[in-house]
């Protein structure tokens, strides 16, 4: 399976692929510097819990190279940490590279030793979410059943990671062993990860999709045509209450309706022992424009109010299993957290 080219450490800069301008123009964006990599966070050039926290992982390095040696150095360094740790609040995979970065960055001797053990963590986060998803995709694709039909929400595929994905690593080892008939991917209002990002890997590696507008997911599963529902998430509480991309809830609640196991698939990292159940996740809530524009234009009338979180929280009731490349949590709902 090719990687998708989500990230790339060069020398002492940062190579995104820069995901607000997929599928038309695939172009690279250079982060030199913490605010430019923040920046690049907020408005979603690099986006997905696990490409984000990895993100930030060389962004400490960045943080590093830019601050100067001085007696203050690791608080100095610390700080630009906190404006990486700022920039989205939903996604705990930023929080959790963020402190281990931080702690190597307080136990180094000097900056120079700081730097370099920075990079070689930055580079092991990295390794490690592909070595996850490659893990998750064996255990996600040993649930679906021979030629199935799956719908997938937002993007969780190589854009969203180190290369390769959770949801949709799942669908490209279904693939590779022969038992996906179809895939189904939400546009996904109102930022479109689904119809800009998720037809464009898919279509990349080879998969035929089509994509449906949000609010047509409940029709296509009443209708008995989708074997599973696989997403990811950006946090998934220690009770199994999951977040993910606003509009996976609803989505939840028409495969429970309709009969149709909802699996969520999601590396450790997106676990978060700091949040007992879903009501303590930060929802982040994104602007007004993201709404009040499509292509450029304006949709809506000068002021007019909008609501746009980013995220929902999908009850553990409602989620057959959870995936993650330790294996298999089946009813979740069931367990003894
Ligand atoms: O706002 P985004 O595009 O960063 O939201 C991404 C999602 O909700 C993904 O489904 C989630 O991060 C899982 S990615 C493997």
């Amino acid at each position: 399976m090719k990687l998708i080219p989500t990230l790339e450490w060069r020398e002492n800069h940062l190579l995104l692929l820069d995901q607000r301008l997929l599928p038309v123009e695939e172009i690279y964006l250079k982060c030199r510097s913490t605010e430019e990599l923040a920046e690049a966070i907020r408005t979603l050039a690099v986006r997905g819990a696990p490409a984000i926290g990895i993100a930030a992982a060389y962004g400490a390095v960045i943080a590093a190279i830019e601050t100067p040696e001085s007696s203050s150095f690791q608080q100095d360094c610390s700080g630009l940490l906190d404006i990486l740790a700022a920039t989205r609040p939903t996604a705990v995979n930023l929080f959790h590279c963020l402190d281990i970065q931080r702690k190597i960055l307080f136990s180094s001797t000097s900056r120079t030793v700081a730097i370099e053990r920075l990079l070689l963590s930055a580079h092991k986060l990295r390794e490690e979410d592909l070595d996850a998803s490659r893990a998750m995709g064996q255990f996600g694709a040993d649930l679906l059943p021979d030629d199935c039909t799956v719908l997938t929400h937002c993007n969780a595929g190589g854009l969203a990671t180190a290369g390769l994905g959770t949801a949709l690593s799942v669908i490209y080892e279904a693939h590779s062993r022969g038992i996906l008939s179809a895939v189904y991917a939400d546009e996904t209002r109102p930022l479109l990860q689904g119809a800009r990002l998720t037809s464009w890997e898919l279509q990349k590696a080879g998969i035929p999709v089509k994509v449906l507008p949000d609010s047509a997911a409940a029709s296509l599963l009443i209708s008995g045509a989708v074997d599973a529902v696989i997403t990811g998430a950006d946090r998934v509480a220690l009770n199994g209450d999951s977040a993910n991309k606003i509009g996976t809830y609803p989505l939840a609640l028409a495969a429970y309706e309709a009969g149709v196991p909802f699996y969520i698939v999601a590396p450790v990292s997106t676990f978060d022992p700091g949040s007992p159940d879903g009501s303590c996740i930060e929802i982040e809530k994104r602007g007004r424009d993201e709404l009040a524009f499509m292509g450029g234009r304006r949709i809506l009338p000068d002021g007019v109010g909008v609501f746009n979180p980013a995220f929902d929280v999908t009850p553990v009731k409602l989620i057959t299993s959870i995936v993650c490349e330790r294996g298999v949590i089946s009813a979740p709902n069931e367990i003894e957290w």
